[in-house]
């Protein structure tokens, strides 16, 4: 399709109407066909939001990296483009953009993969290095700079830049993963040419996996002025084994970043499915960050049950740093306002009991967002089942037993692909609660949770049955009281 919007005639390759395969989520982003993981260079810029993601633009799996592109003016409904970066003789792995000094020039600096093939025709690193390409079209396509690479020390583990222009050195600030050493190395430039290494941050919390994807973003502590620093890098997942992303709070002078002395390792989210999140620049907001990440995991990610497209983007949510007594927290705020629009049918109670025994919701769905308060006490177990059909469900509930939140999709249909992809999550219940707010945003073949207004987040991935669409409440083992229910389907954003 070609679209003519302000003078500038642009390629869209936008299939409103073409997302409606079994799987494909109806108010997430998933690129028409093929594969792709992480966001890249989110930025927002001339009233646009613009997502750039790791894709193949050649297949259903991973390989070929290039930078994918679609827009946005709400964050939910996005129209994909042609690719904005292609793999040319080295991939394009992640990085970030920034809007250059002009004020019109997109400058993204991303990780080339230099790579052969070993005998077995399997892929051979041989490099990464960090390159810069600049927009001159809005952020359509780029020009890769004549001097790239312009970080290179002879790694082959060194990856995903992010780059942002401090206003107070006046320098440009290029942070970059050494994956397994757990090491994040901060670079600045007067020039986006010459890079000198500055201070490095590592390893710190949990090392049991590489590290990738750092972001780096200043936050107002509450409604206050003072404000602190979060770096968050893609790694480790409380369960051992998992991927995951943590997160430390601190000071960022410009040149090194001091992490508070808080109990490290800090998690982002305690679901297996959240990865590779970074934020938008040029938001020129200091009450929140705006995250959106992979939803899915390297471990099984291959191998999930859709064919046309593989890889899916979580919602966007705002990161906040709230003062519970003498700790700073970061959290996730529930993104409902985001999809005010697409809210349809609703089913609420208020002061619902439920004494050994379940009510069935009559919605029908696999789209919905559920807004339940759940009294701590009572019941052993209370919660939903949902994306529910005969035996097969997936579970959000709080286990009184335990005092946890429990994730289950050890019963969803369709987990037998991986043997990593059954299992549950869990968090504790903090002893002052006396109830658990859950927002759960069910999507076809996604689940974001945010726990007691996203002070805790959980996000899967799941594959139901064709007729998944059962949802219930319950609580086993005495009675609970659901002190709030609203339960709302939610209309497809590709139609
Ligand atoms: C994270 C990651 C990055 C890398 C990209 C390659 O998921 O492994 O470190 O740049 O994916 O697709």
């Amino acid at each position: 399709m070609i679209m003519i919007t302000n003078n500038e005639v642009k390629i869209s390759v936008e299939k409103p109407s073409g997302r409606s395969e079994r799987h494909r989520p109806q108010f997430h982003f998933s690129p028409y066909r093929n594969w792709m993981n992480d966001p890249n260079g989110l930025i927002t810029f001339n009233g646009k939001h613009h997502m750039y993601y790791q894709y193949n633009p050649h297949g259903n799996q991973w390989g070929h990296m290039s930078w994918g592109h679609a827009t946005s003016v709400d964050l939910v409904h996005w129209s994909e483009h042609e690719v904005a970066i292609p793999e040319k003789e080295h991939m394009i792995f992640s990085g970030t953009t920034a809007l250059d000094c002009d004020g019109k020039t997109l400058v993204a600096a991303y990780t080339s993969f230099e790579h052969g093939l070993n005998e077995k025709g399997e892929l051979n690193a041989l490099a990464q290095h960090q390159s810069i390409a600049k927009s001159f079209d809005g952020g359509f396509s780029f020009e890769a700079i004549a001097e790239n690479p312009v970080i290179d020390i002879q790694s082959t583990e060194f990856r995903d830049p992010k780059l942002f222009f401090d206003q107070r050195t006046k320098k440009w600030n290029m942070l970059v993963c050494l994956s397994i050493a757990h090491t994040i190395h901060f670079y600045q430039s007067a020039d986006l040419v010459t890079w000198e290494k500055v201070s490095e941050f590592g390893p710190l919390g949990n090392i049991d996996a590489v590290w990738e994807c750092p972001d780096l973003f200043e936050l107002k502590i509450g409604d206050g002025e003072m404000t602190k620093w979060v770096l968050t890098v893609s790694a480790g997942h409380p369960q051992q084994g998992y991927l995951g992303m943590q997160y430390f709070i601190g000071e960022y002078d410009g040149y090194a970043f001091q992490a508070d002395a808080l109990k490290y390792p800090l998690y982002l989210d305690y679901g297996k499915d959240f990865y590779a999140g970074i934020t938008f620049a040029n938001t020129g907001k200091k009450e929140c960050a705006i995250m959106m990440g992979w939803v899915g995991c390297h471990l099984y990610s291959s191998k999930t049950p859709t064919e046309q497209w593989r890889g899916l983007m979580s919602l966007p949510r705002e990161l906040y740093l709230s003062q519970m007594g003498s700790q700073t927290v970061l959290k996730s705020r529930p993104p409902q306002h985001y999809i005010e629009a697409l809210l349809d049918r609703k089913w609420t109670r208020e002061g619902l009991k439920i004494f050994n025994g379940a009510v069935t919701v009559p919605l029908g769905t696999k789209s919905f967002v559920a807004s339940l308060v759940i009294g701590v006490g009572g019941a052993k177990k209370a919660g939903i089942q949902f994306l529910k059909s005969g035996n097969t469900a997936t579970e959000v509930g709080l286990d009184l037993v335990n005092n946890e939140v429990f994730f289950d999709r050890s019963k969803s249909a369709g987990s037998t692909f991986h043997e990593k992809f059954p299992g549950k999550d869990t968090i504790s219940i903090h002893p002052d609660w006396k109830s658990v707010q859950l927002d759960i945003f069910v999507d076809h073949s996604v689940v974001e949770v945010f726990i007691q207004d996203g002070h805790f987040t959980m996000t899967n991935l799941v594959f139901p049955e064709v007729d998944g669409t059962g949802i219930k409440l319950y609580a086993d083992g005495g009675g609970a009281l659901f002190e709030k229910v609203e339960i709302r389907t939610v209309k497809s954003i590709w139609k």
